[in-house]
């Protein structure tokens, strides 16, 4: 790579050790990826934050950087973490879990990051604008970031998102570049399955996509969703898949703004068979202790909408702190709570250690929390639109 003056600097140890090795984490990926040269970014968003997920190894890494004297040098957010940090006592998050998981954030605050510990960071205060350079790692918050706002990351990992944040620079590769950015594959889905007007199916539809053109650019046809939906497409894709970007004409902004852009050569429908297959795939069992709604962090309409429904069963819904705290939304709260719905905070139900804190199954409406959820949380899931989940 071509490096300036400033960033040889960096590079060779002159800015510090910690903004070496970072320098060492983005020259090694930009040497493996071809690229020729650094751009500035203008935010980071960072993952591997919960415990359970970085484990020893990674609370060493983020410890010694900040002894090393890593700060951010870009507005930077970071994932959920294993717990709610308020009520981990209250809802039975083993100690020596939440003693780890504070230093993790303790680091990150003493770096400088906001720690929002939320997946949905465009929706409480770190949201890019159209054609923004920026370094996320969170697959639901890169493909939103790429496709529904139209800024530009790589799907990063935690090391190199961190490592972004700390040099406030990405190396130029992937879709940082307009020729990487068109779609590569046509889906038409039925419209009829799409009527209800939920987030289950979109959920369903961006599994199935990921799956079958895991490494596509995947432009969605026939649909008009609302970002709610956008958000369950893309996370849905995201799990299956290598996808960190998808348009939709007239829809998403840079097929909005240059339609060519939707143009490919290969199509593939979505009918029933196709979302029967994926619900066969990722539902366990009919029985769940608990609902846990929140994959990606539910959204303020999202709150809303449910503060508005019959709720029967025990459901927990996990939102950014943020929108917790929000003056605007005290009656929605007051509402939820009359339902006995439970708002989490900070966490989710597949960072969050579910079986150590007594629960077997759980019902989800997001295919992202059905397929992780068993693998990392080790419970069976019950997969179901919101409606058949909450009654
Ligand atoms: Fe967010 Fe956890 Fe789902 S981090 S996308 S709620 S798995």
């Amino acid at each position: 790579m071509e490096l300036t003056k400033e960033q040889e600097k960096m590079l060779s140890g002159e800015r510090g050790k910690a903004v070496q090795k970072a320098m060492e984490i983005l020259t090694g990926l930009g040497d493996i990826y071809g690229a020729e040269k650094f751009t500035p970014v203008q935010s980071a968003h960072v993952s591997g934050v919960s415990i359970r997920t970085a484990g020893d190894a990674g609370l060493n890494f983020i410890e010694e950087m900040v002894e090393e004297g890593a700060k951010v040098t870009v507005p930077t957010t970071i994932n959920p973490a294993a717990l709610d940090l308020r009520d981990w006592d209250e809802m039975g998050v083993p100690e020596e879990i939440s003693r780890k998981q504070i230093r993790i954030i303790d680091a990150y605050r003493e770096m400088g990051a906001d720690p929002v510990c939320s997946c949905i960071p465009y929706l409480v205060g770190n949201e890019p604008s159209q054609g923004q350079h920026i370094a996320w790692s969170e697959s639901s918050a890169v493909i939103y970031a790429n496709s529904v706002l139209g800024a530009r990351t790589h799907r990063e990992g935690a090391p190199s998102a961190l490592a972004s944040a700390v040099t406030g620079l990405t190396p130029v590769y992937g879709y940082h570049l307009d020729e990487n950015r068109s779609g590569s594959v046509g889906i038409r889905p039925d419209p009829d399955l799409f009527a209800g007007g939920g987030t289950f199916q979109f959920s369903v539809l961006g599994y199935w996509v990921g799956a079958n053109f895991p490494e596509s650019v995947p432009v969605i046809e026939n649909l008009h969703p609302n970002p709610e939906q956008e958000k369950a497409l893309g996370a849905g894709m995201a799990t299956s898949g290598a996808i960190a970007l998808y348009h939709i004409p007239r829809v998403t902004p840079e097929a909005k703004e240059n339609p060519e852009i939707c143009e490919t050569d290969e199509e593939a429908s979505f009918g029933t068979e196709e979302f029967e297959e994926v619900r066969g795939e990722l539902d366990q069992t009919s029985e769940a202790d608990i609902v846990c709604l929140g994959c990606p962090h539910a959204s303020e309409e999202e709150l809303r909408r449910l503060s508005c429904m019959d709720v029967e069963n025990e459901v927990w819904v996990h939102i950014p702190r943020k929108l917790r705290k929000r003056p605007d939304m005290k009656e929605v709260y007051q509402r939820l709570r009359e339902k006995s719905v439970k708002l989490v905070c900070d966490t989710c139900m597949v960072v969050s250690p579910l079986s150590e804190m007594g629960y077997s199954s759980i019902g989800v409406n997001s295919a992202k929390a059905a397929y992780y959820a068993p693998l990392l949380g080790d419970v069976e899931v019950h997969f179901a639109p919101l409606e058949g989940l909450i009654k």
